[in-house]
């Protein structure tokens, strides 16, 4: 029979926590998305609060200790999957219990990440006071890194998912959105909606109000000042903006070909990208064409 194994706030989280991921991934080329990339990063941080919490409260299927494998158990049960003997699991297999704990701690060390580079680099959010520029240049490398890590487990869940559909003849990303699977009725969970739900909302609100209270709206003269002063080593002062850790650390990707198009002509003409600077308005920028 069908039996309820994801109670709503798992798979709320599960797919909320999805949809950041995958909102900050589209969101983390440009600085003009950078308010929109933090803010996925302010969520995702709630979201994982409330996951760990829920890993203790929640329904059966959710709490870690449904779910304790050892690494060799992950590999084995994957060569399994592989090999068509794997056991079927109605909550999580040995493999898919992998990619929960390495998504989860993932997600944990973006964000954490996010947040340092954010306070470093930006002068924003509530590390800012803490972390020099320096170290925020830094970080934003070791942030990159594990995003790049986290997409690459997120692939190798997606796989897993398709595989083990496929071999057990079971529609796993439905279950993930109804809740239910085929089961003996007493291996179901009981759904303990209204609690966990508000649990959920608090954790969101949470994220969000962190955001909006820590965040001050980027693009005023002030601002970009501000952050481009702070990245200043005071040893050492620079006679032009364009010579600043900041400065230099927000063009360097920009190419040769770049400032050498007519519109530009030199590194000083701020307003051939940033139409609004003279009104000290530096997002969002855009590049002249070719
Ligand atoms: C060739 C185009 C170009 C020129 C010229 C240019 N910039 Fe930029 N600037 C950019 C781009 C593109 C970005 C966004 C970088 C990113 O998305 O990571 C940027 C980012 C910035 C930022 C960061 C905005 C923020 O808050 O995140 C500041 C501040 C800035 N530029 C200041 C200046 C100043 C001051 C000058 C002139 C001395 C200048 N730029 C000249 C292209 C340019």
């Amino acid at each position: 029979m069908k039996i309820l194994v994801w109670d709503i706030p798992t798979r709320l989280f599960h797919w909320l926590f999805a949809g950041t991921f995958v909102l900050a991934w589209l969101t983390s080329d440009s600085d003009n998305w950078l308010n929109v990339h933090v803010f996925a990063g302010y969520l995702m941080l709630g979201l994982l609060a409330f996951r760990l919490i829920w890993g203790f409260a929640g329904g059966r299927y959710a709490r870690f200790s449904s779910f304790i494998y050892n690494w060799k158990e992950g590999i084995s049960y994957l060569f399994q999957v592989l090999t068509g003997t794997a056991r079927r699991h109605v909550g999580h297999n040995p493999a898919g219990s992998w990619a929960v704990y390495l998504l989860l701690t993932l997600g944990l060390l973006s964000g954490v990440s996010g947040l340092i580079t954010l306070g470093g680099q930006e002068g924003q959010g509530p590390l800012a006071a803490w972390v020099p520029y320096w170290a925020g240049e830094a970080f934003k490398e070791a942030h990159e890194a594990l995003a790049s890590v986290m997409l690459g487990v997120v692939g190798l869940h997606l796989a897993g998912v398709a595989l083990e559909s496929w071999r057990h003849r079971e529609n796993l990303p439905r279950a993930m959105v109804t809740g239910y699977k085929e089961g003996a009725p007493e291996a179901a969970t009981p759904s303990r909606r209204l609690f966990s739900a508000l649990l959920l909302l608090l954790a969101i609100g949470a994220g969000a109000v962190w955001y909006f209270s820590g965040t001050p709206v980027s693009g005023g003269e002030h601002d970009a000042s501000h952050k481009i002063s702070r990245s200043i080593d005071p040893r050492e002062t620079p006679l032009r903006i364009t010579a600043t850790p900041y400065w230099q650390g927000k063009h360097h990707d920009i190419s040769a070909a770049v400032w050498k198009r007519p519109q530009v002509g030199s590194r000083a003409n701020c307003v051939a990208c940033h139409q609004d600077a003279e009104q000290g308005v530096f997002v969002p920028a855009r590049l002249p064409r070719a």
